[in-house]
């Protein structure tokens, strides 16, 4: 099968096509003949050597995938050879994505919803995951609540606008200016243009944070919440000392990692069937240009998601 490799870390040309062994499906993994993977900023780093958690190179990047089922347990009972499916299976280990072939545990795929193609589905998985995992099961986001969305035009943050409707939620979002008719097609009720104002001055009383710019975006997102308010970030490494802060102030912080999740992709599948979720693609790119991909998202204006296509 045709495969992205990379022989050592660095820029996006350590990317290299080449012909590899199709992946051997283990006990209770399913086979997914992939027609789109999507690019996320993970892959970026793991590329670059920066975060090395796929291990010593040669490593095949990827977690993203949409596809069709091509081999399967006998007995499974989820899924049957030829359904379309989607996910971020094995994530943080290596998921080999940015190939013709990916095997899955499969109880971290669910099914692809009709209304998506591949790119949208495969696009949904690592960055909705992170959204629902993000507001739902670590802020615990109630309906009414009031939320702020920082990066709500990129990959994460519109998936996060939507679910934090979906939820019902009063999202007010944070993007540059060239971004908020499309964060407000996302659903967002506010949208504050970051590169023109303060945001702290700005908003105030937020039940809810959700942080995927890090810096000091969320020492600083402190100071919008209500007493008891939580600030969750997805770039949790370097914000060690965040917890006694928040706790000083009578706040809360916390940081997401996203886990593979098929009941969450269920949620997600089943938000997008009712109209109320929709992956937004701003560009693809034939698997072979998978450099060309990553220096459009290392660009850092990307509108929504990137992502491969392979069929
Ligand atoms: N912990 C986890 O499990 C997890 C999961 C997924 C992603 N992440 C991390 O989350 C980050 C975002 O991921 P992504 O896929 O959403 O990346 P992305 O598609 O590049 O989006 C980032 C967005 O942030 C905006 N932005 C930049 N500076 C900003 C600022 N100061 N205030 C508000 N918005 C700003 C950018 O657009 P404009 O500047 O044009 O508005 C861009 O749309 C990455 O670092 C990624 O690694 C973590």
């Amino acid at each position: 099968m045709q495969s992205l490799i990379q022989h050592s870390f660095g820029g996006p040309d350590v990317l290299v096509l080449e012909e590899r062994p199709r992946p051997v499906r283990n006990f209770g993994d399913v086979l997914v003949r992939v027609h789109a993977a999507s690019v996320n900023p993970i892959d970026l780093y793991t590329r670059a050597g920066v975060m090395p958690i796929l291990g010593p190179a040669p490593v095949v990047p990827g977690w993203d995938i949409s596809g069709v089922v091509e081999e399967i347990e006998l007995g499974t009972t989820t899924f049957k050879v030829g359904d379309e499916v989607f996910g971020m299976p094995l994530f943080p280990r290596a998921a080999n994505a940015y190939a013709e072939y990916v095997v899955a545990p499969a109880g971290q795929l669910w099914h692809k919803p009709a209304q998506l193609s591949h790119a949208q589905a495969a696009s949904l998985a690592l960055a909705g995951l992170t959204s629902l995992q993000a507001l739902r099961d670590i802020a615990r986001l109630q309906p009414s609540q009031r939320v702020l969305v920082h990066g709500a035009g990129g990959g994460v943050g519109h998936l996060a606008v939507q679910v934090a409707k979906a939820m019902g939620a009063h999202v007010i979002a944070t993007a540059s200016a060239s971004k908020h008719a499309f964060v407000r097609r996302c659903g967002a009720d506010e949208v504050i243009d970051y590169t023109a104002v303060d945001f702290t001055e700005q908003v105030r009383d937020m039940d809810v944070v959700f942080d995927v710019v890090g810096g000091d975006c969320a020492e600083r997102s402190l100071q919008v919440l209500r007493p008891g308010g939580i600030v969750v970030t997805a770039l949790g490494l370097s914000h060690g000392h965040m917890p006694a802060l928040a706790a000083a102030a009578g706040k809360r912080f916390s940081s997401v990692a996203v886990q593979p999740d098929g009941a969450g992709l269920r949620q997600l599948a089943e938000w997008v069937a009712a109209g109320r979720l929709m992956p937004h693609v701003s560009q693809t790119f034939p698997l072979a240009e998978g450099a060309r991909a990553h220096r459009a998202l290392e660009a850092g204006s990307m509108l929504g998601k990137a992502a491969l296509i392979l069929v």
